[in-house]
């Protein structure tokens, strides 16, 4: 009687540790499963901040669409690529509808889970945008890549970044557009894309917020992208890079890094607030 009993206990132990194995197996399956590689798209990544980002992202293993208007040109970045299996070069001018129908076709079934809005006509400058003098044509030009562009984008890829697991674009934007911080005359063009942008992703946030996707709007300030800070020869330093470093006006390599980690940290919360790249909320 008590071996019968011993013997229906072990099977019953045995059965429990089948099912706890099967259990166990399911469900690293579904881990595995759902920690797939992320992919990140990246428009205007031939250079500085994009390019920046490409290198960063493809240390840290993702799948790297850098996209730029000119691949046959962007040398360092076909170098990046060469290095890197994780990284696919791509043409994408952001306002060129035929290039973004395009490339929206080539990646119809790849979930992207960020979108990286890096492309800008980045000019801070008073030459034809001083006041008396302004050059409507480059001003509406400005517009167009600054906010348009973005806009184009972010609609055209939008079920892409639905169907991924994170979920969210993310829309380089600057201090100079935050109407609050006005302090001298300058940059009129391109503070009015960003403070246009900034409007345009706030609103888009709040439709795309059903949708379960997250629009970060993030600053990134000057960043030091060749590590100019770090210079072993002084004498490589551009005379510009210099006075930045001099006046404290720039913001080290690990920026990058720390925009990732900002990406990274967003939730639906986040959606639609107005960034800088250190995490603080800035004024509109
Ligand atoms: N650098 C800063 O201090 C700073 C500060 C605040 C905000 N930001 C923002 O951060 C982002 C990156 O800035 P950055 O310093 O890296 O600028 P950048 O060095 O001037 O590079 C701009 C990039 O955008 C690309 N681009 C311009 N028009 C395009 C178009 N129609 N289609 C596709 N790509 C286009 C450029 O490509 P081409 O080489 O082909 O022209 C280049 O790759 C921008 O959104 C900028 O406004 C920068």
């Amino acid at each position: 009687m008590i071996k019968r009993c011993l013997f229906a206990v072990g099977r019953v132990t045995v059965l429990r540790g089948a099912a706890a194995l099967l259990w166990l197996v399911l469900n690293s399956g579904l881990a595995l499963a759902a920690e797939s590689i992320p992919t990140v798209l990246i428009t205007g990544s031939n250079a500085s901040h994009g390019l920046a980002f490409v290198e960063e992202y493809a240390a840290l293993g993702w799948n790297v669409i850098a996209t730029c208007r000119t691949p046959e040109k962007a040398d360092r970045l076909n170098a990046l690529a060469a290095e890197n299996d994780n990284v696919v070069v791509e043409q994408l001018d952001i306002v060129n509808d035929e290039q973004i129908a395009a490339l929206v076709e080539k990646y119809r079934d790849t979930p992207i889970d960020v979108l990286l809005n890096n492309a800008a006509i980045n000019t801070f400058r008073f030459g034809p945008l001083r006041f008396g003098k302004i050059d409507y044509e480059w001003f509406a030009e400005i517009l167009e890549v600054n906010i348009i562009g973005q806009l184009k984008v972010s609609e055209a890829f939008q079920s892409n970044v639905a169907a991924s697991e994170q979920k969210k674009i993310i829309s380089m934007t600057s201090t100079g557009g935050s109407i609050s911080d006005v302090e001298v005359p300058i940059a009129i063009a391109y503070r009015a894309s960003k403070a246009g942008l900034n409007m345009a992703m706030r609103t888009y946030s709040m439709a795309l917020k059903r949708k379960g996707i997250i629009v970060g709007i993030i600053a990134p300030g000057t960043v030091d992208t060749e590590d100019y800070m770090n210079a072993k020869d002084p004498s490589t330093v551009p005379s510009n890079y210099k006075n930045m470093i001099k006046a404290g006006r720039l913001a080290p390599r690990t920026a990058i890094d720390d925009m990732i980690a900002l990406i990274g940290r967003l939730t639906l919360e986040d959606s639609g607030v107005y960034y800088e790249w250190t995490g603080r909320v800035l004024p509109w």
